[in-house]
């Protein structure tokens, strides 16, 4: 079953928890949290403190992901604050400091993904696929919610269904950028089963009608 994760980064900060509840209610199976820290994109979101705040506030699946450099730096504070699950950004450290910011979060009990920007190749994520629940495919250049959704990707999609598919992995695909009720259709016949998707939820009255929209 498709999985739909919600991304606060297009929400209302001003009444956040009230945002989750209603996209809870409307059948939200995921919450994916936007973390950026203006160096690894060109943007700041929030951090740990909202992360915290969420955890009190929601049973929903939190889905982190860090657009940060070096998240190994704080992979701990991340989990400790209650992520289910942290996407580590394959290029934002080297493969040794990418793989220990993995085995730190398992080892607190928490699942991993490993996420790939459109102009990394999926050979990126191989040396990780078998230590991972998720792979994240980027569908825009990460750092914006509200962007187009770049169809090139699918192919990258496509491979990494194959890849899991093959080997019998348990790692879950998921996509994020510009999925709307167009493009969610494209990804899922590609091979993504958890759907990201910031503007086409928060950015619509009638959550439940909108999530509906995606599946
Ligand atoms: C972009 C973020 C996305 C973003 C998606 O850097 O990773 O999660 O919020 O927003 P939409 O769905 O509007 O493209
Ligand atoms: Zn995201």
């Amino acid at each position: 079953m498709v999985k739909i994760a919600p991304s606060i980064l297009s929400a209302d900060f001003a009444k956040l928890g009230q945002e989750v509840a209603e996209v809870k209610a409307a059948g939200a199976e995921w919450l994916h949290i936007d973390v950026m820290d203006g160096s690894f994109v060109p943007n700041i979101s929030l951090g740990i403190p909202v992360l915290k705040s969420l955890r009190k506030a929601t049973d929903l699946f939190l889905d982190v992901h860090l657009m940060i450099d070096r998240p190994l730096r704080y992979a701990r504070q991340f989990c400790e604050a209650g992520a289910d699950l942290v996407n580590f950004h394959v290029e934002a450290d080297t493969e040794e400091n990418i793989r220990a910011a993995i085995a730190l979060a398992k080892s607190l009990g928490k699942m991993t993904g490993v996420t790939l920007k459109p102009k990394t190749p999926v050979e990126a994520v191989l040396p990780f696929i078998r230590d991972i629940d998720l792979v994240l495919v980027m569908t825009v250049e990460p750092g914006f919610g509200g962007q187009k959704f770049m169809a090139e990707q699918l192919d990258k999609l496509r491979v990494l269904r194959q890849i899991i598919d093959r080997e019998g992995l348990c790692c879950q695909l998921e996509v994020d950028g510009g999925i709307d009720p167009d493009t969610a259709p494209l990804a899922i016949e590609a091979g993504a089963m958890v759907l990201v998707a910031g503007s086409a939820v928060f950015g619509k009255a009638d959550r439940a009608a909108a999530i509906q929209a995606l599946r």
